[in-house]
């Protein structure tokens, strides 16, 4: 089939890509021209991977194009794909200008029928409102399809071809057939619902994660004050089917460009509808504290924080990511240079998005070994692999106290207390300047 995809974000470009690797046309649109550009010369704009490869090849067997031009893409195209972003308001809404921007093109633009698909996370309702808006201004038919994403960040491409479902929301049962078929060769699970039912779909699974994450992170607190070891509960509690081992990892708190967002935006949805949505808000309310959890235990530990060099080792959202997007590296960088604390920080790949947004007072270093030498202490906010496999002898080597402060859980407990290194992670007993302390 042709297809037309505007937006290349991450989702657009991933959705985009995947599609023509199952052998329909795709054409994907930008306003962007120097972006486009370099698409079409095959380079991504963001790290995925797999992406780039699945990009060039696709471009070579004239199936993938890209363009600033609408009109171009449009031009019989049996579906259109909205993949634009749906920004925060300060007042935690969905910011819709760029839907309402791309839904007055497909008025101007259209020729022939097309099933517009939207793959962008937009509020109950919005879907409706498209169709509406769109028929105002052309006579030319169409029909509007919710189809929301379920991508990770790192590992959408995977996802794409292996996910748990393909939710199609429609009204009109020969436009779900469209996207069905365009979804055939994934060969995954479809299910077919109503658009408002696909729309909350997207944001109650979103949040229901979200309090899987901030609920793990409750009793983390909690197995910390009685002495009890979060990871081997989250196991034994994911052993029930019924709860399932998955989003149970307690932490530094959940980041990234979809849970902040999605939470905070369906609070707002449902408070416009008349209901207070409080199991939501104490879940936005624990990430916030858990984000600032370490620089706490911190202070508890040092007393003040002035004229120490701190280390933060991973600055990403999460691993296998350049994005800062809501990241804890920032609020914690925040706090600690608010603290008087010199930091020194480090990220595989993320550090050119970091200096966006850490303070400027925040140092680079290019290795972790570099940022731990002559550190006093460090914090691991992300679980980078690189990281991960630190050979724990490495903190008593080259820091100076030596005291981790661990957002990620990524280190054994065992190991920590034979090098030597007194070690707070979440949820786990610490190990303190005498051993484990309870
Ligand atoms: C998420 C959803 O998984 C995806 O379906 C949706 O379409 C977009 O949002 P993403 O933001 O890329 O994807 O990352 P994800 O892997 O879900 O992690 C989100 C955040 O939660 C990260 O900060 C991660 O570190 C944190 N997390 C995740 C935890 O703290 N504990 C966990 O057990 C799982």
């Amino acid at each position: 089939m042709k297809i037309a995809v505007v937006g290349t974000g991450y989702v657009g470009l991933v959705t985009g890509v995947s599609l023509s690797e199952i052998g329909h046309t795709v054409m994907c649109v930008d306003v962007d021209e120097s972006k486009v550009a370099r698409m079409q010369a095959g380079v991504s704009p963001i790290y995925e991977p797999g992406l780039s490869e699945m990009m060039e090849s696709n471009i070579e067997a004239g199936r993938l194009s890209f363009t600033t031009e609408h009109r171009d893409a449009f031009v019989d195209a049996d579906a259109i794909y909205i993949a634009v972003g749906t920004p925060q308001k300060e007042d935690g809404t969905a910011d819709l200008r760029f839907i309402e921007s791309v839904a007055g093109n497909i008025a101007e633009h259209l020729t022939g029928y097309a099933v517009v698909v939207t793959k962008s996370t937009v509020p109950v309702g919005t879907n409706d409102y498209i169709q509406s808006y769109i028929a105002k201004y052309t006579d030319v038919s169409f029909d509007v399809v919710s189809n929301p994403e379920f991508l990770r960040e790192g590992s959408a491409v995977y996802d794409t071809f292996n996910g748990d479902r393909v939710v199609i929301g429609s009204d009109r049962a020969e436009a779900a057939s469209v996207v069905e078929k365009i979804n055939r060769p994934f060969g995954l699970p479809v299910f077919k619902t109503d658009i408002r039912s696909a729309e909350m779909i997207k944001y109650a699974s979103n949040a229901f994660l979200a309090t899987k994450i901030s609920f793990v992170n409750e009793v983390a607190t909690l197995c910390e004050k009685l002495g009890a070891n979060v990871e081997d509960v989250a196991k034994g509690m994911g052993q029930d089917k019924r709860i399932g081992k998955k989003f149970l990892n307690a932490g530094i708190g959940y980041g990234g460009s979809c849970f902040p967002k999605d939470t905070s935006a369906l609070v707002q949805i449902s408070g416009e509808a008349g209901h207070d949505f409080t199991l939501l808000k104490a879940v936005m309310e624990v990430n916030e504290r858990q984000q600032r959890l370490l620089v706490e235990k911190a202070k508890e530990r040092f007393g003040s924080l002035r004229g120490m060099t701190i280390a933060i080792l991973g600055l990403s959202f999460k691993a296998n990511t350049d994005d800062m997007r809501e990241a804890a590296s920032v609020v914690l960088a925040e706090e600690l240079v608010l603290a008087g604390a010199h930091v020194v920080a480090y990220d595989p790949i993320a550090i050119e998005n970091a200096k966006q947004v850490l303070p400027e007072a925040v140092d680079y270093a290019g290795s972790t070994e570099a940022a731990l030498d002559g550190a006093d202490a460090t914090f691991v906010v992300t679980d980078w692999d690189e990281i991960k496999e630190l050979d724990t002898g490495t903190f008593k080597e080259r820091l100076t106290k030596p005291v981790v402060f661990d957002g990620r859980n990524c280190f054994d407990l065992d190991d920590m207390r034979e090098a030597g290194v007194e070690y707070y992670s979440v949820g786990r007993p610490g190990i303190g300047k005498e051993g484990v302390m309870r």
